[in-house]
């Protein structure tokens, strides 16, 4: 029997990745103080985004989940938060059209600010500071001063979050997701790349549908799948002091829910089985999910799904594969086949990104070249096909600026431009060229599998 959890049971577990607050009484005082603050997402919708991640879980849906490595505090501008939204609604629109596929839409935004790290400190011209650990926890300078962690930077995020979930509300529910501006979503840099290109032809194909449809009675003022769609927030739940403050009693079911996101999920260091990160993400109601990587075996992972969905409920539990490109094939088949030997129901997403970071020539830039993350991204679905199960989502790391982080795509970054607009935080990301670049490789995939088997129901919005 596991022993009974609360929302602090956690503090009672071994813990990776903690950072050492020189003042735990200034710590404690800004944990009581966010307890107080009003929840950033309702339960309500937790559940909502659960039961349509059952859908993925099923076959009849495909999670798009994406955006920022970290989030920063200097970088939190409208723009940025526009452009990421309308790149990730590209995305959606030609995995919904071209791929035929319903798609859930969950942004790595309105709380990703901490990060786990290799090692404890980082090394500069023969200084050695503790690493930088996300803009939540302490600053990315260089500086004694900036690497000391500062709980006060919690109330930050906090603050943070909340005006960028307010943004993307008004984004989502406010006219801007409206599908008759699906030309609009092509604005800027994108819309001379190839990508921009093919983005354009599938536009004007949805443009004739909609004209079609209005010609029938169908508008965007009396079928609200038309004007408006669903985005949900997601991070991972690394900060356990700040998750605990946001973790609350639904009034409606009784159950603790996580509320500075709608989706949370464990690390690749940090999803040992009976230490504080899974231990605080059994409890809560949420749909979590939990990265897997190389070094994890089936049973293993058997375990895993046990502690984090005991009652094999569809859409509790995304399982983000991070191999790497070169090792996907190895280990990626025999957990699947353990999986569906125990019968568990639950979501398979590729995150190409994590397992294909190289360190670029004579630069030293951190990159990952856009052909490795491809290729990951279509073992993945390969491997899924020949096991007979669905290949559910992507997980990825990108931006809607023009960056230069990941090398290669269409439009191709080399490694001398990486040091043009190399901005990230921490990890490379996908520019808003390669973003839709791989969106429209991923529906064709979609298109290709689905050959064959039932037609699913199509919803017509830019997603669910
Ligand atoms: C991340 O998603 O930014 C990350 C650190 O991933 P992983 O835990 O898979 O290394
Ligand atoms: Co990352």
């Amino acid at each position: 029997m596991p022993s009974r959890w609360s929302p602090e049971s956690w503090r009672a577990r071994p813990i990776e990745q903690v950072p050492v607050y020189p003042d735990q009484g200034a710590l404690d005082a800004v944990e009581a103080q966010l307890a107080t603050f009003p929840p950033l997402v309702f339960a309500g919708e937790a559940r909502e985004l659960k039961a349509k991640l059952a859908r993925v879980a099923a076959g009849e849906a495909f999670l798009l989940q994406g955006g920022d490595c970290a989030e920063s505090f200097a970088e939190h501008r409208a723009d940025t938060i526009r452009d990421f939204f309308r790149v990730f609604l590209q995305m959606a629109v030609v995995l919904t059209y071209a791929g035929g596929s319903p798609v859930v839409k969950v942004g790595r935004i309105a709380g990703q600010f901490a990060k786990p790290r290799s090692s404890a400190t980082e090394t500069q011209d023969g200084k050695e500071l503790p690493s930088y650990r996300g803009d939540i926890i302490n600053g990315i300078d260089f500086t004694e001063a900036a690497r000391v962690p500062d709980p006060q930077r919690m109330l930050m995020a906090y603050r943070q979050s909340a005006a960028t979930l307010n943004l993307l509300r008004a984004f989502a529910h406010g006219g801007y997701a409206n599908l008759e501006h699906v030309h609009r979503w092509n604005l800027g840099f994108v819309k001379d790349s190839p990508a921009g290109h093919h983005y354009q032809e599938v536009a004007e194909q949805i443009a004739e549908t909609l004209r079609f449809m209005r010609a029938i009675g169908l508008n965007a003022d009396n079928t609200p799948q038309l004007r408006t769609t669903s985005f949900y927030t997601s991070h991972e739940a690394l900060l356990l002091g700040y998750e605990q403050a946001f973790t609350r009693i639904d009034s409606t079911s009784g159950d603790w829910y996580a509320t500075s996101g709608h989706f949370l999920w464990a690390g690749d260091r940090t999803r040992q089985l009976d230490r504080a990160h899974v231990e605080y993400l059994r409890g809560i109601k949420n749909p979590v999910g939990t990265k897997i990587g190389p070094s994890l075996d089936a049973d293993g992972l058997l375990k895993l799904i046990d502690a984090l969905d005991p009652q094999n409920e569809p859409g509790r539990l995304t399982l983000i594969c991070r191999f790497g490109a070169d090792k996907v094939g190895k280990h990626l088949p025999a957990l699947i086949r353990a999986v569906e030997r125990e019968g568990r129901a639950i979501v398979w997403a590729c995150d190409p990104m994590h397992g294909n970071t190289i360190k670029a020539g004579s630069s030293g830039y951190k990159t990952r070249p856009f052909d490795l993350i491809l290729s990951e991204v279509e073992s993945f679905f390969d491997i899924h096909r020949s096991e007979g199960t669905h290949a559910g989502g992507i997980h990825v790391e990108m931006t809607g600026q023009n960056v230069t982080e990941c090398v290669g795509g269409a439009k191709a970054v080399t490694e001398t431009d990486l040091s043009d607009r190399y901005h990230t935080h921490c990890d490379p990301r996908l520019n808003a060229d390669q973003s839709l670049e791989l969106a429209f490789i991923v529906a064709e995939r979609l298109k290709r599998d689905r050959e064959g088997r039932p037609e699913p129901e199509i919803s017509l919005a830019a997603g669910e």
